[in-house]
């Protein structure tokens, strides 16, 4: 009887501790993002988001953060819109040159992404007919890919697949150097710092936003030429950070521990801090 009972359950419990092929921030990224973005919503952008929201995630974005994800394989159309690959070395960021699909269609990459569902959702409330698009997809798609052009990896050189093909050791585990960028350093955080509790973290970097950084925000919120969305700027900002940061000292096995987690996670609180306030400001101005 005990048996029974016990193989299916631990068979389900090693499913659920498979880390699932990683694209974007994992889970925790993506849910701190949209976290710290729907507690800095206008009444109008809040009232969009709520009405847009399936019924079971209503008032809370953060949940479905990561459905992008979870789609595709559903969508294989759309696993491209999640990324760009840039030239080997060159650490720089041109729209024209780099947002592309492998099959070099272009606008296919994860600036081309933001930019049309931004457009999309700019048809909401449009009373004359409905809208020819799935606006609930597009405001997930556009809180997802909002996440991913602000991790810098995904933003990184074409031959490497964003750091997805240099093996690294995080600590003792086996990992790979995208993944560190998408997980580790964040899991890392939150079991050391804030009580392995992803809520916990995502305060602290609220607190952030509000002390030591408020003199930036109007900076980050801003999105020049009276345009609603500015992928490219953040596109061109991951690129950097990847050189600066994330790829710089790392070659194939090496080990990273305390000095490159310690010197790193300053780098992600800040790209996390971000991107929520600019997932916040690009939702005010559509719905605004
Ligand atoms: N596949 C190819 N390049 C990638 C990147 N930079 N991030 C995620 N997946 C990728
Ligand atoms: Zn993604
Ligand atoms: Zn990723």
């Amino acid at each position: 009887m005990g048996f029974k009972f016990y193989a299916p359950a631990s068979l389900f419990l090693l499913l659920l501790s498979l880390p699932a092929f990683a694209y974007g921030w994992g889970v925790d990224g993506h849910a701190i993002i949209c976290q710290i973005a729907q507690d800095r919503l206008s009444d109008p952008a809040a009232a969009a988001v709520e009405d847009l929201l399936p019924n079971y995630a209503k008032n809370n974005l953060s949940r479905l953060c990561s459905w992008a994800d979870r789609v595709k394989f559903r969508y294989r159309w759309s696993s491209p819109l999640h990324y760009i690959d840039t030239p080997d070395g060159l650490c720089t960021y041109d729209y024209d040159r780099d947002c592309k699909d492998e099959d070099g269609v272009k606008g296919r990459c994860v600036s081309g992404g933001i930019t049309n569902y931004t457009n999309q959702l700019l048809d909401y409330g449009n009373s004359s007919s409905e809208s020819q698009y799935n606006l609930t997809e597009a405001l997930l798609f556009l809180a997802h890919l909002m996440g991913d052009v602000h991790q810098p990896l995904h933003v990184g050189f074409t031959t490497d697949r964003g750091g997805n093909t240099i093996n690294v050791r995080w600590y003792r585990r086996k990992s790979v150097l995208h993944h560190v960028w998408d997980d580790n350093i964040i899991e890392t955080a939150e079991e050391r710092f804030y009580n392995d509790n992803v809520e916990e973290f995502t305060e602290a970097i609220k607190q952030n936003i509000t002390g030591e950084w408020s003199d930036q925000v109007a900076k980050w919120e801003k999105c020049s030429d009276n345009k609603v969305a500015c992928p490219d700027v953040y596109a061109s900002e991951s690129i950097e950070a990847a050189c600066d940061w994330a790829y710089k000292d790392v070659k194939n096995n090496t080990q990273l521990e305390d000095d490159y987690f310690l010197s790193r996670l300053p780098v992600v609180n800040l790209r996390l801090a971000e991107c929520g306030v600019r997932l916040a400001a690009t939702l005010n101005r559509i719905f605004g």
